[in-house]
């Protein structure tokens, strides 16, 4: 029965469990994400991370669990058509941008559009060339992506993302293969996005700004989440003692001189 409750999350995981062969990846996994809510997963790698996003467009079923999207119970889709349907509505930004290498910029945001959503190719164009302009790109439309920077790439793919006008978008270390120099670039995009409502799932190495654009951060360990709550707690009183070594570690010795770490409840004294 659909819910028209608007507090419904737009993402709701429960007690996910997904293993590969033998190697259990997901160990029980619940999240939401609200309408509008931007939230992190952080956690080291191989710790499901990319497992949990698939999971959320259906690209990898788990053994046990429920997903939801809205009223979408995707931990039931079977057909084709049902699976289609899902990621019409749920962009997917990837750390390879994975662009069509043979089409132009601005055939690379009207591919989708055109021929899974059967758009007019004049209005299909209009929206492109709105949406690179958006990610400040408006004078690449015949650039091939072979002709740009790492940055421009990952800021194409955004825009081509956006061009399906998707409900949700996942990010997954999207900066992660960039040039120190681009990678502000591809952050301030996100940023407006976020700024502008559209809900975003970001899995980042990216700590400071997690903690800055974030309404919720989780942190994954061995497939379970270990802690989430909001940037502030997460990041200054993590309760766990996982977490604490965790961001020890991620933040580096000069953050961690500016802002030290110290155990839960002892901070504000
Ligand atoms: N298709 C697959 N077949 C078998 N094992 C897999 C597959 N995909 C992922 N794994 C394993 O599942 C575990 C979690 O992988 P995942 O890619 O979700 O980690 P991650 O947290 O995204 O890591 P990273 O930060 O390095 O991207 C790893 O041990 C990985 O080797
Ligand atoms: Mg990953």
């Amino acid at each position: 029965m659909p819910s028209n409750d608007s507090c419904a999350p737009l993402i709701a995981l429960r007690d996910l469990h997904l293993s590969f062969a033998d190697t259990r990846v997901l160990r029980g996994i619940d999240l939401d994400v609200q309408r509008g809510q931007a939230v992190s997963i952080i956690g080291p790698s191989g710790s499901g991370k990319s497992t949990l996003l698939r999971c959320i467009t259906g690209l990898l079923r788990p053994q046990r669990g429920q997903i939801r999207v809205g009223d979408t119970a995707v931990h039931e889709l079977r057909s084709d058509a049902e699976f289609i349907a899902l990621r019409k509505r749920v962009g997917f930004v990837f750390q390879q941008y994975n662009l069509f290498p043979h089409l132009s910029v601005l055939e690379n945001l009207t591919i989708a559009p055109c021929k899974v959503l059967g758009r007019e190719r004049r209005e299909a164009q209009d929206e492109a060339r709105r949406l690179l302009g958006k990610v400040r790109l408006e004078h690449k439309e015949h650039a091939y992506p072979g002709e740009l920077s790492g940055g421009q790439q990952q800021r194409v793919a955004i825009a081509r993302a956006l061009a399906m006008r998707p409900e949700l978008i996942l990010f997954d270390e999207v900066t992660s293969a960039l040039d120190p120099e681009t990678v502000g670039e591809v952050l301030r995009t996100i940023r407006e996005l976020i700024e502008e409502g559209m809900t975003c799932v970001l899995v980042t190495h990216e700590m400071r700004f997690a903690e800055e654009i974030s309404d919720a951060v989780y942190f994954t360990e061995h497939g379970v989440i270990v802690e989430h709550g909001s940037p502030r707690q997460l990041f200054n009183e993590p309760r766990s003692p996982r977490t604490r070594a965790f961001l020890q570690h991620a933040l580096g010795r000069g953050e961690r001189e500016r802002r030290p770490l110290v155990p839960a409840g002892a901070a504000a004294r």
